[in-house]
């Protein structure tokens, strides 16, 4: 059944002049079928790269926003277009007007993880992966605000030394990763090294070895050398790292740590969208103009 679904989905991908594009988040099945998997920033760099008509996004839907955005030419589609992220609409337009009205003058910085209005009223994005180089960018200015996690953007701060407004948002998933729990296993196995992701709370990140996007975990893995790593993120990114790394061992810190919005795209989903071409990316194109020039921005410092 699967196999026929997978040999449907290459035949109709070739058809179509389509490139899967999926997170490191995704289930097992669509990371293995996908044409390129990574991070939120590899991805929206992707987009901007590849020859093709159509990108299938299997992430979730900012994500699928970034695509189009950036490569407005192609046919950007999302399996499921009810894959939301929580943490993006933590904090929307009004509540971005309010703390520049609230700081005037300041410089707006926005996570990936919003959405294309509050990319569009920001003056530069960033991801996990070069949030902290963006900052340092930003030579002289003050305030600076970032929205909308506040635990990435209190972790950049720290390492920046930078003080920046924050706003109140946070990843529910990440959330459920503890502090008592990565002690707890670092207890049992002290030769291995903890990494997790910038989501997670300041403690968690207190007792970490490595803070990094998903797609550094690998950067980290080899860099450390260790044979055991405490895994603090989405459980999606165990499924890329044992399979590049078969010989070393990945220990999740919560089976609770499950974005139930990455796991929406399921293979039925991704041939359905190839076959109806659904579910097609739009945005207003003033508003995808604007963010345009903040996405810009953010390919700037990879
Ligand atoms: P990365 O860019 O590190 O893959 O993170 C994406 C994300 O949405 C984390 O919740």
């Amino acid at each position: 059944m699967t196999e026929n679904l997978v040999q449907r989905i290459i035949e109709l991908k070739k058809k179509r002049n389509a490139v899967i594009l999926a997170h490191n988040y995704q289930l097992p099945e669509i990371q293995d079928i996908a044409d390129h998997t990574g991070d939120s920033l590899e991805l929206a760099r992707k987009a901007t790269q590849i020859d093709c008509e159509v990108i299938v996004f299997c992430g979730v839907s900012f994500m699928g926003e970034t695509a189009h955005i950036l490569s407005p030419e192609k046919t950007v589609l999302l399996p499921d277009p009810a894959a939301g992220c929580p943490l993006a609409d933590m904090v929307d337009i009004h509540e971005l007007r309010s703390m520049k009205q609230e700081h005037p003058g300041a410089t707006t910085i926005c996570y990936v993880n919003s959405s294309a209005e509050v990319k569009a009223e920001s003056d530069i994005c960033c991801t996990s992966a070069n949030a902290i180089k963006v900052v340092q960018s930003l030579n002289g200015a003050n305030p600076i605000i970032f929205v909308p996690c506040k635990f990435l953007g209190g972790y950049v701060s720290r390492m920046t030394g930078k003080d920046l407004v924050l706003a109140r948002g946070y990843c529910p998933t990440h959330r459920r990763i503890l502090r008592e729990t990565i002690v707890k296993l670092k207890e049992e196995m002290p030769d291995a090294v903890v990494m997790t992701h910038p989501e997670c709370a300041s403690d968690v990140l207190e007792v970490s070895d490595y803070v990094c996007s998903t797609s550094q975990m690998f950067r980290a893995v080899e860099e450390s050398g260790a044979r055991r790593f405490i895994v603090g993120t989405e459980l999606g990114m165990l499924h890329p790292l044992k399979k590049r790394y078969p010989d070393r061992e990945f220990f999740p810190t919560s089976d609770k740590a499950v974005c139930p919005n990455m796991k929406r795209t399921t293979l039925e989903k991704v041939l359905w969208s190839l076959e109806k071409m659904q579910y097609k990316v739009e945005l207003d194109p003033e508003i995808r103009a604007r963010a345009l020039k903040s996405l810009e921005r953010m390919l700037e410092h990879v």
